[in-house]
């Protein structure tokens, strides 16, 4: 995790970078730092906080004269959130400053080599070693900075994005990449270094995203030299258009970009399948299921693999691939998957889910199953990312950055992608009629505008949230397709109101979770008209009648639980197959009024960040 920014061209390298670390704060915001050459010294500050609280104390400590910087916001791994471990960290002579995102996991032997040659070290990050190590190499070799930083690198186990520079030669930054994103922005005689491209969005939109194990030589008024770290090979770079546009990053008038990013929903549903579902040919296209259409089509089971809300939208995807493909899903944890020596075969097909495309045990587990042969397709959001770049096909989101930690579009988005590829495989594998077909894709179709009717219930669902914000627990239930929404609505909460919360499938309530209910408990009971209503209907009784509150998310026009429950939300009515797409959106709604209400950092919840890159 940790973002990284740097800068060096000819414009004042400080704002671009102080903005630029504002904009990745989404990956870790426990401390912040800046490392700026004013022409004849290095300026450095660096605090607890957040970047507002560097920018704060930056401006009365140093000058933020200079046009060569560079910077971070850190998400701590080795070392608590203080002054000391924040980056930037110089090496002992001082010459050499470094930020750097990801875990250096050898640390601990390569520091007591150092000790043993007299180096010193002021913090417990393992990054203060990463820069005395290329000083020791630097010195040793009596080599330039570019050559120290290949040769200790290849000493190095684990993941890193770095960004270093020598007070004796400030003409140059050297960056590298393993396991971490690292993206160059090349502008006219001006070169930007971050961890994604939104710092430098407005200056350029010709960037190169770095391979792993590359590195790069960026020197002032010269052209990017992108070496492999391994052998020093010359590497070609592929320098990429964005697509990316400043409006979409920034708030928009709303006052956290969750909220922006739940109002989004709408359009970045109509985004995810403009262009491959055409209704009225009654046909989906998508280029990476085409292409593969034989490997998905003689799989003998799916298997998914991804981390939090996305392995809530891989539980969705298992009830729609059996449901509708009538194919056998797996649903995984990475986490778990990476270390258990899962049985994966050729006759595998992996789909692995996650927005930001970086997660790191996500990644892991990728790179796991393709090496026992099975072929890899990757559901993602951010274009370009590792994950996206290391499958071996896949089918982008479309939703747009999404900023908020607390994950929202990204969800919907996942499951209308992962709808599509069910239609289309169920329609290849002959499991669903032609009108069936049909009927899905014109239902797919008005989501948009249902998800927009259910953003309506806004109001009151603030309502609701004023009376349960100081509730200590809540119960999520759902029963088939809304049961992973159940457990997506109990993510939500805990992770940016701190209010403990769990989801369970309805009927397993009475094996255990049943206990936990009093006239204390809001439990929160999905129960559209599809899909086990009665069954349902009969949970909420049994909560009822041990005085639990009961807050159910109905379709529109439902008068039985009504009767029952203390609130209702509506939702628009629709298939089975499509109702997460609609009941999550007053759970979303919920947990975000609850944290406003509650002062929580909505955008920022505590010990979390957006890119999970640490394992
Ligand atoms: O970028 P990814 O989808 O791979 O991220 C996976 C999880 O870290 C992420 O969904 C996390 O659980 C969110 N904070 C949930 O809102």
């Amino acid at each position: 995790m940790c973002g990284i920014v740097g800068y060096i061209g000819h414009r004042e390298a400080y704002p671009i970078i102080i903005k630029g670390l504002q904009r990745l704060e989404y990956r870790g915001y426990d401390s912040a730092g800046i490392a700026l050459y004013d022409g004849t010294d290095i300026k450095l500050s660096k605090t607890k906080g957040k970047v507002s609280d560097l920018k704060e104390r930056l401006e009365n400590e140093i000058s933020t004269n200079g046009t060569l910087g560079i910077g971070h916001t850190r998400w701590a791994t080795h070392g608590v959130p203080n002054d000391i471990n924040s980056h930037p960290h110089y090496s002992n002579s001082g010459d050499l400053v470094i930020i750097h995102n990801g875990i250096i996991e050898n640390y601990d032997a390569l520091k007591k080599e150092l000790i043993k040659r007299g180096y010193t070290f002021k913090s417990d990050t393992d990054t203060e070693v990463l820069v005395n190590l290329i000083e020791d190499v630097k010195k040793n070799e009596n080599t330039k900075l570019g050559k120290a930083v290949q040769i200790a690198l290849n000493q190095v186990v684990g993941a890193y994005a770095i960004a270093v520079f020598d007070k004796k030669k400030p003409n140059e930054i050297v960056v590298a990449k393993l396991g971490s994103p690292l993206a160059i922005g090349i502008g006219d005689d001006e070169f930007f270094i971050a961890s994604d491209a939104t710092p430098f969005i407005e200056f350029t939109k010709n960037a190169i995203y770095l391979e792993d194990e590359q590195m790069a030589i960026i020197r002032r008024h010269k052209e990017v030299k992108v070496r492999k770290i391994k052998n020093d090979a010359l590497v070609d770079p592929y320098v990429q258009e964005l697509q990316l546009n400043l409006e979409q990053i920034e708030k928009g008038g709303y006052e956290h970009f969750m909220l922006k990013e739940i109002y989004e929903q709408p359009q970045a549903i109509r985004d995810t399948f403009r262009g491959r579902l055409l209704s009225n040919e009654a046909l989906i296209k998508l280029a990476g299921i085409e292409d593969n259409m034989k490997k998905f089509l003689a799989a003998d089971r799916i298997i998914v693999v991804a981390c939090g809300t996305s392995w809530h939208a891989g539980l969705v995807a298992e009830y729609i691939f059996e449901d509708l493909a009538r194919i056998p899903v797996e649903v995984e944890y990475a986490s778990e998957f990476r270390y258990r020596n899962p049985v994966i075969t050729e006759k595998d097909v992996v789909i692995a889910i996650s927005q930001s495309g970086e997660t790191a045990d996500t990644l892991a587990a990728i790179k796991l199953a393709k090496s026992k042969g099975a072929f890899v397709f990757g559901v993602c959001n951010v274009v370009g990312s590792s994950i996206a770049r290391e499958t071996d096909a896949g089918a982008y989101t479309h939703a747009g950055p999404e900023i908020g930690v607390a994950s929202t579009k990204a969800f919907t988005t996942q499951i209308t992608v992962l709808t599509l590829i069910a239609l289309r495989l169920a329609r290849a594998k002959g499991t669903i009629s032609s009108s069936e077909f049909r009927h899905h894709l014109i239902e797919l179709e008005t989501i948009p505008n249902k998800v927009k009717e259910a953003l309506e219930s806004d109001g009151y669902v603030q309502t609701i949230a004023d009376i349960y914000k100081d509730a200590k627990n809540f119960l999520y239930l759902g029963r088939g397709y809304n049961f992973p929404v159940a457990l997506e609505g109990a993510l939500k909460l805990k992770e940016i109101s701190y209010i403990h919360a769990e989801g369970y499938p309805a009927a397993e309530m009475k094996h255990g979770p049943i206990a936990l209910i009093d006239e204390h408990m809001p439990v929160v009971v999905i129960a559209t008209k599809k899909g086990h209503y009665e069954k349902v209907v009969s949970n909420i009784q049994e909560i009822k009648s041990r005085k639990g509150k009961i807050i159910g998310i109905v379709t529109k026009g439902d008068e039985s639980v009504k009767e029952l429950a203390d609130h209702v939300i509506e939702v628009p009515e629709t298939i089975e197959c499509l109702t997460p797409l609609l009941t999550t959106i007053p759970l979303q709604l919920l947990s975000y009024h609850i944290a406003v209400m509650l002062g929580k950092n909505v955008d920022q919840p505590r010990n979390l960040a957006k890119s999970v890159t640490v394992e």
